[in-house]
């Protein structure tokens, strides 16, 4: 976003709960009108009240035990005629290719349920349900723009081959056995942290399902 205005006197602030996520924020090449503050976003936002033209987030959603309350709280700070731009991966939904249909399945569907250790709650529809939680609000008027995301490389820095490694994640913290079972037929190397996600390896497309609303506040 900071990006895209040259207005000098546009000041940017990045919220996040985790220490490590404000210290990689940080870590990027300085532009003095950004400024990172490690706080929660449940509760009070560290904002005055109508003093906000713009809120964006992505993937935070699921995050939040209670959604109604938290955007209700981003309508009270966004000033009259602000926006919001929330983007959520619908994480149930995301599509790769492999040469074990079955595993493949199962490592989608093990991942968009495991509430990862940071996580305080997690929702692997959010994408689907990001509609229906700012309609609960009654205070946002705007649109829903899906997006699908497809991946024709396989390899760093692509966002499918990150996830991919993130489905290596499973093995490690025993969530999928990098074993094959007895009657498997397909050629899988022994187990390591990665073998989930080596067996993987072979596809060339990743496709993954974003809803994107921007809601524009009445
Ligand atoms: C899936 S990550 C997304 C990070 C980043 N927005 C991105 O798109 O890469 C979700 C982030 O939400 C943060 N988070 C979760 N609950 C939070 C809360 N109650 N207040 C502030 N941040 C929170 C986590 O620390 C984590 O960095």
């Amino acid at each position: 976003m900071a990006a895209r205005t040259s207005n000098p006197t546009t000041r940017f602030v990045g919220l996040d709960s985790w220490e490590r996520q404000i210290k990689a924020a940080q870590a990027m090449p300085a532009d003095l009108r950004l400024t990172f503050q490690q706080a929660r976003v449940d509760g009070r936002l560290p904002f005055d009240d109508a003093s906000v033209d713009v809120a964006y987030s992505n993937n935070l959603l699921e995050c939040i035990a209670d959604k109604t309350a938290f955007l209700r709280e981003v309508a009270g700070v966004l000033r009259p005629g602000g926006q919001v731009l929330f983007a959520h991966w619908d994480w149930d939904s995301q599509i790769f290719d492999g040469s074990d249909k079955a595993l493949v399945r199962k490592l989608i569907h093990t991942f968009a349920d495991w509430q990862q250790p940071w996580m305080e709650h997690s929702d692997p529809w959010m994408g689907r349900r990001l509609w229906g939680a700012f309609q609960e609000t009654g205070d946002f008027d705007g649109e829903v723009l899906t997006r699908v995301l497809t991946n024709i490389t396989y390899a760093e820095p692509w966002y499918g081959h990150r996830e991919v490694q993130d489905l290596g994640e499973l093995v490690k913290h025993g969530l999928v056995s990098a074993e094959p079972p007895p009657t498997a037929t397909s050629t899988v190397s022994p187990a390591t942290s990665t073998k989930a996600a080596a067996r993987l390896n072979s596809p060339p497309t990743v496709s993954l399902p974003l809803s994107n609303p921007a809601l524009p506040v009445p």
